[in-house]
């Protein structure tokens, strides 16, 4: 017996393309933020819809690449049995791509129903729900026929994500059509504002948090090579995110029409949040203790250790956001977009970039990658790449704040707004340094992973084969 490598080898590779396309869209609007000239007058081009073309490439295509090829990697390993339904699985990755390539087509040209990480029209929606159901039973029909009785941790936080994934954007996206690319929304007014911030918050609770903890917890142990540290924690942390994470979404509508107890609970659930959110992050560090010398030799643990790092730091920072009055500074600032991008690109993105470089040499039968000296040079330039994105969004954020809410003594405003955008555009150029550098990494990346998959026998991989996965139950 063997197992279905064929449809992880494709999501693996579109990972690295999309995340290579959907980061070129960052850098370009990040030049635009700073020469607005360079949408060149033409509608396409513009801001407004290459920003959303940026965050569906980067979440949906990168992250949703990477999370559906890794968990149909992972289930067959922990359950050791072949994929459930094999023909299903190849058709979640054509109908994915396809769902890709219609946003890269839809958004450009305007079609958008302007909900935030909700953008797609219902013709997408509708396919994206197919395709979804599709995946779900790939996945939980491989659970259902394993023949070992546990359920490793790194599927029941993939589940997880599954599940929450398909609830959350089918209320989101309950609509009435009114043409083949424009519908409206079934809610109205502050109803539709809560449901949306229900979905988007809920999108980086289990789309860019609970799929990427299930990588952590499969690939950190098995970089490792040690169990993980604590599988007690790992349940307890996973039952508690889960729960605290769909009340905290009215964080994201302080200060609106939203009632005022509303806003409160969400930032109390945010609050608590910190704990669980600690518990993951404590317990993928500590599962290196015994073997943090590796960490001198090992760049793909490097890359791990550091994304963990990131995620401590984006759930601190985000705790903290979710307090009224420090969002009264904070909210539409840059601060936000470093919140957003430590998390995106230091924990996101750069697990993801871990755990490929730990499962592309295993699907072609080799040891490591190609090049473990263009692992560290990546490993260097996307650090560096973060540290400046991020630092340059703070500061400006901070700023921002403070010169938009500065009164002279008569009460009139210190500050025009547009001698606020002036003394932004130094960091924007910084921010747009850290955005290059981040992307350069990624064309080191796919040149490493061409060398690693060329002219490969593509030899499947016997399921006897020891799969070591580092759970203490094993
Ligand atoms: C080379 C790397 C990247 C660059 C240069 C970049 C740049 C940008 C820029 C300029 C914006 C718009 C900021 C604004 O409106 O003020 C943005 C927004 C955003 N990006 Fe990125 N980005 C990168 C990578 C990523 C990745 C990998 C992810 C996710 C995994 C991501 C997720 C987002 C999200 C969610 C937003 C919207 C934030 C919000 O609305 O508050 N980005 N990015
Ligand atoms: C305990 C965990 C977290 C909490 C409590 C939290 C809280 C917050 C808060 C208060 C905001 C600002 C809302 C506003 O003023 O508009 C925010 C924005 C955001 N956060 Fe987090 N955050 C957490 C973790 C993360 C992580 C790990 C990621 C990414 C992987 C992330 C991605 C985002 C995004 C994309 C936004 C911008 C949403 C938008 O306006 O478009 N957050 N978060």
């Amino acid at each position: 017996m063997t197992y279905t490598d064929k449809v992880v080898r494709q999501f693996a590779v579109m990972t690295v393309v999309w995340g290579i396309v959907g980061m070129a869209v960052g850098v370009l609007i990040a030049a635009q933020l700073w020469l607005p000239a360079l949408n060149f007058d033409v509608a396409w081009l513009s801001y407004g819809r290459l920003r959303p073309l940026h965050t569906n490439a980067v979440i949906f295509a990168f992250g949703g690449s990477a999370l559906i090829g890794t968990s149909l990697y992972v289930v067959q390993r922990t359950c050791h049995v072949r994929l459930f339904a094999e023909k299903l699985a190849s058709f979640v990755f054509w109908g994915w791509q396809t769902v890709i390539v219609a946003a890269a087509i839809t958004l450009p040209l305007g079609i958008t129903q302007s909900k935030e990480y909700a953008e797609l029209e219902w013709p997408i929606d509708l396919l994206i729900t197919v395709v979804w159901v599709a995946y779900a039973v790939v996945f939980f029909g491989t659970i259902i026929k394993r023949r070992v009785s546990h359920i490793y941790v790194a599927n029941w936080f993939y589940a997880a994500f599954i599940l929450t994934i398909a609830l959350l954007h089918i209320v989101n996206n309950l609509a009435i059509p009114v043409s083949l690319v424009k519908s409206y929304p079934i809610y109205s007014g502050a109803v539709d504002a809560m449901v949306q911030w229900w979905y988007g918050h809920n999108a980086v609770g289990f789309f860019l948090t609970a799929g990427f903890l299930a990588m952590m917890y499969y690939f950190v142990p098995k970089q490792a090579e040690g169990p993980v540290y604590s599988y007690r924690l790992s349940i307890v942390h996973f039952w508690a995110l889960i729960a605290i994470y769909m009340w905290a979404g009215p964080h994201h509508l302080h200060y609106t029409a939203l009632p005022d107890w509303i806003q409160s609970l969400g930032m109390v659930f945010s609050l608590i949040l910190l704990a669980p959110s600690w518990g993951g992050m404590i317990n993928g560090m500590m599962t290196l203790s015994g073997a943090w010398h590796k960490l001198r030799t090992d760049p793909v643990l490097k890359f791990m250790i550091v994304a963990l790092s990131f995620y401590g730091m984006s759930t601190f920072e985000g705790p903290m956001m979710s307090i009224k009055t420090v969002n009264a500074l904070s909210h539409y600032t840059d601060w936000t977009i470093g919140h957003v991008h430590s998390g995106a690109l230091g924990w996101v993105a750069m697990m993801t970039i871990g755990s490929l470089y730990c499962l592309i040499p295993r699907l072609v039968g080799e040891k490591e990658m190609h090049s473990i000296r263009a692992i560290d040079l990546h490993f260097w330039i996307s650090t560096i790449g973060v540290v400046l994105y991020i630092s340059s969004m703070w500061i400006a954020g901070v700023m921002q704040g403070l010169m938009w809410r500065a009164f002279n003594d008569d009460g009139s405003l210190t500050y025009t707004f547009i001698e606020t955008i002036a003394a932004t555009k130094p960091y924007y150029v910084v921010r747009l340094a850290g955005g290059v550098l981040f992307l350069s990494g990624m064309f080191v990346m796919a040149w490493n992973v061409w060398h690693t998959m060329r002219n490969k026998q593509h030899e499947p991989v016997p399921a006897s084969a020891p799969a070591y996965w580092g759970g203490e139950s094993a």
